[in-house]
């Protein structure tokens, strides 16, 4: 969330069982019981896809720690992906055919300044789908000169997420574009000044009542934005294509990487269509689960989804971020702590799986993430320039 305030109260999670000494658990039970009482307005689709990953995943886990052991990096040429039956992975959906008229008005309305109070930043001043659909800053200022509690997470694939924000605290973006909008440290608005704007502005009206019969209204603006952020799905990343049964799409390297991504464990938490983005988990499953927020002595100023409901058990848990485009979009985690992906990826040795890559391996897997990035309108995406 953005600050204490606007909090929906959602209450659906995965509830791990955090002290458990291993990964080779079965992260996935408890995760679909979860999914199924997900409350309504959320995409079934989203969450049906998170039940099959998730169920899917966990025989991928076991079976992949039972072949391979770790350490060293002898790893065997794996078959092609159409040999396999069981990929913790899947390809992006297709996009659902979608009104052009609402996609062309949501892009608009995406881009309008009027969204925010003073008219100084529109949502895409923080999510740039001209770069990599967030910015490369650690913490975005919004428009009245706030910081922002946590680093902006692209905006790109964010409607495949089970749950919307870091604490995964709204169920779809249509909620999370109103909070936004009203939220005092983001847009700082109210829906009676945005559609006070937007209806003094005869172009827009038109557009709006070409559309929707009963014009400008808060619920058709939200449909129209929510109906293009669908559209921002990043296609045709290598791993796609090499899922599609393309072999060569991956470089020898980036493959092993893959297989070193499944069998050291990172697939029981980054995994389906968004490889990640269906479930929550704590940041420091393994040890001290408080140390990575202490690690410098600093004073501990998010405690994740436990501002949410409140649970001791919800302390340092967050949702686990998609891993699509991750190349292209530094810094790293929720707080922007992780300035390059080797960094990140050797947190996530420390803090998720207790260990300690060897080099090779841990160049094997950050490889392989570059074979995640998409492309938006038959362009891969890009890392901002400045970060
Ligand atoms: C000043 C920067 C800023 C602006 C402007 C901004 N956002 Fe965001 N956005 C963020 C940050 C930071 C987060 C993460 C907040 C959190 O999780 O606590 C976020 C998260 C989101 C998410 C959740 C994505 C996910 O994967 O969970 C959506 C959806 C979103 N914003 C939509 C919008 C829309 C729509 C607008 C315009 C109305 C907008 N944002 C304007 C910074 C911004
Ligand atoms: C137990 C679950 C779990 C496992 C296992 C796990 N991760 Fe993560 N991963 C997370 C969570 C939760 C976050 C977000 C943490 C935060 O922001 O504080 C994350 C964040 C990341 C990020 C940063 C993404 C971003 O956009 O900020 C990368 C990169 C990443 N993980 C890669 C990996 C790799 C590679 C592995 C295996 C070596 C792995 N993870 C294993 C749960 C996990």
């Amino acid at each position: 969330m953005f600050t204490e305030r606007g909090r929906f109260g959602a209450s659906a999670m995965c509830n791990w069982d955090l002290d458990r000494p291993t990964l080779q658990v079965p992260f996935q039970k408890s995760c679909s019981d979860t999914t199924t009482r997900m409350p309504k307005e959320t995409s079934s689709a989203a969450s049906a896809t998170a039940r099959r990953s998730s169920r899917a995943a966990a025989g991928v886990l076991l079976a992949a720690a039972a072949l391979f052991a770790h350490g060293g990096n002898a790893w065997a040429e794996p078959p092609a992906p159409s040999a396999w039956s069981n990929e913790p992975i899947k390809p992006l959906p297709a996009l659902p055919v979608l009104d052009a008229r609402k996609v062309a008005l949501g892009q608009q309305l995406f881009e309008d300044r009027r969204l925010s109070s003073n008219n100084a930043q529109a949502c895409i001043s923080c999510h740039d789908i001209h770069t990599n659909g967030a910015t490369g800053k650690t913490k975005d200022v919004g428009p009245f000169g706030q910081p922002m509690l946590r680093n902006t997470p692209t905006i790109f694939n964010s409607a495949l997420n089970f749950r919307q924000f870091w604490d995964g605290h709204l169920a779809t973006q249509h909620a999370a574009i109103s909070e936004v909008v009203q939220n005092p440290v983001v847009m700082r608005s109210t829906w009676h000044e945005v559609l006070g704007k937007l209806r003094s502005d005869h172009v827009v009206v038109d557009k709006f009542t070409a559309i929707y019969p009963d014009g400008v209204q808060q619920n058709n603006v939200m449909d129209a934005m929510a109906t293009f952020m669908k559209t921002l799905q990043t296609p045709n990343a290598r791993i796609d294509r090499y899922l599609a049964g393309e072999n060569s799409a991956l470089t020898p390297d980036e493959r092993l990487g893959y297989q070193l991504f499944k069998s050291y464990g990172c697939v029981a938490c980054h995994q389906g269509a968004n490889i990640g983005g269906n479930m929550f988990q704590v940041m420091g499953v393994l040890g001290n689960r408080g140390l990575y927020f202490t690690k410098d002595g600093a004073l501990v100023t998010d405690l994740g989804r436990y501002a949410v409901t409140k649970q001791e058990a919800d302390k340092f848990v967050f949702r686990v971020p998609s891993l699509r485009n991750v190349a292209v979009t530094p810094p790293y985690f929720h707080d922007g702590s992780a300035s390059t992906l080797p960094e990140a990826v050797h947190a996530m040795f420390e803090y998720q799986l207790g260990r300690k890559p060897s080099p090779q391996d841990l160049e094997l897997i950050v490889k392989f993430l570059g074979a995640l990035t998409g492309e938006y309108q038959g362009h891969p995406l890009k890392a901002p320039e400045s970060r």
